[in-house]
């Protein structure tokens, strides 16, 4: 395992674990901590042994918004100039399927950051929401946008306006995360989940995270093509082969994980 600063990287079989460190400030997402997080997750990305991503935060905090210590004296133009969050897109440009597993606050770029993951498993005892308002501001890393796409504007018009929390039976229920678990048990069930993709044929699941994604991107026609072709494309590795032989043959498949 590898300390930087402010993540803690670790492998654990075919999974890369990142766990944000700063427990002094519920893992605020200082600009330090976002040039850690997006080369972790980039380096895992690279890595032909690795399968999938956990980014992890501490029992009560996975992140508790961007840095507000950080931010609170700087003025437009060097919010402008810097392109101020600019590098947390990065993290939604890696190919390999990251999961964010969520146990206590979810806050603000908090809760964006495990929106810019793939899927988000949470704790029983994770809260997440979009507290911005109560600071002056609004949401600042993709909040508005990807928080509508996932639970519709009703639910985005509540959080992102009054800067309420919500639980994980709440978060659950409006589709924001893919599934609850218990707290003590969240890191266990996540490593699990991300070991079972990271079993599956590594290109053909680059290839359903990436038509999945479409679907945020593109209309439905043109994302439908998109997948049909995907799909057809895939008749042309040894994965769609072997799967589909494996089934025939009554055993388990062999597929390529590199
Ligand atoms: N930035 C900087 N420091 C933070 C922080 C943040 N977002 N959240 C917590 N901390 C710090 C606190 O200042 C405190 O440090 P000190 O001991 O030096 O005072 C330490 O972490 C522990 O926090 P609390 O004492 O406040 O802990 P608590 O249990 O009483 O409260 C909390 C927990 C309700 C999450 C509270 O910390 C809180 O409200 N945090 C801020 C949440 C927030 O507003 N997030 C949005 C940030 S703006 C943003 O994210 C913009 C964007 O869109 C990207």
């Amino acid at each position: 395992s590898d300390l930087v600063e402010n993540v803690l990287v670790e492998r654990r079989g075919r999974v890369t674990l990142v766990t944000l460190n700063r427990p002094e400030a519920l893992n605020a997402l200082n600009l330090a901590t976002m040039t850690e997080v997006v080369a972790a997750v980039r380096a895992a990305d690279a890595d032909p042994g690795v399968g999938a991503v956990v980014l992890t935060g501490s029992a009560k905090a996975f992140a508790a918004g961007a840095d507000i210590k950080e931010m609170a004296s700087q003025d437009h133009l060097q919010m402008y100039r810097a392109d101020w969050f600019r590098g947390w897109e990065d993290l939604t440009r890696v190919r390999i399927p990251v999961i964010a597993a969520v146990s206590g606050y979810a806050l603000g770029g908090g809760c964006e950051l495990a929106m810019m993951c793939d899927l988000i498993i949470a704790a029983e005892n994770a809260k997440f929401g979009q507290p911005e308002i109560n600071l002056g501001v609004i949401p600042g890393m993709g909040g508005s946008q990807r928080l509508t796409r996932a639970v519709g504007k009703a639910k985005a018009m509540d959080l992102v306006l009054t800067g309420r929390m919500i639980d994980a039976a709440e978060a659950e229920r409006s589709g924001l995360v893919s599934r609850v678990v218990p707290t003590e048990s969240l890191l266990e069930e996540a490593l699990a989940v991300a070991e079972t993709i990271a079993s599956k044929s590594k290109p053909v699941a680059m290839m359903a995270k990436e038509a999945v994604n479409t679907a945020f991107e593109t209309g439905l026609a043109q994302g439908v093509v998109f997948e049909r072709r995907l799909f057809h494309s895939l008749f042309g590795t040894p994965d769609q082969m072997e799967g589909m032989a494996a089934f025939q043959e009554k055993r388990p498949a062999e597929f390529n994980q590199g």
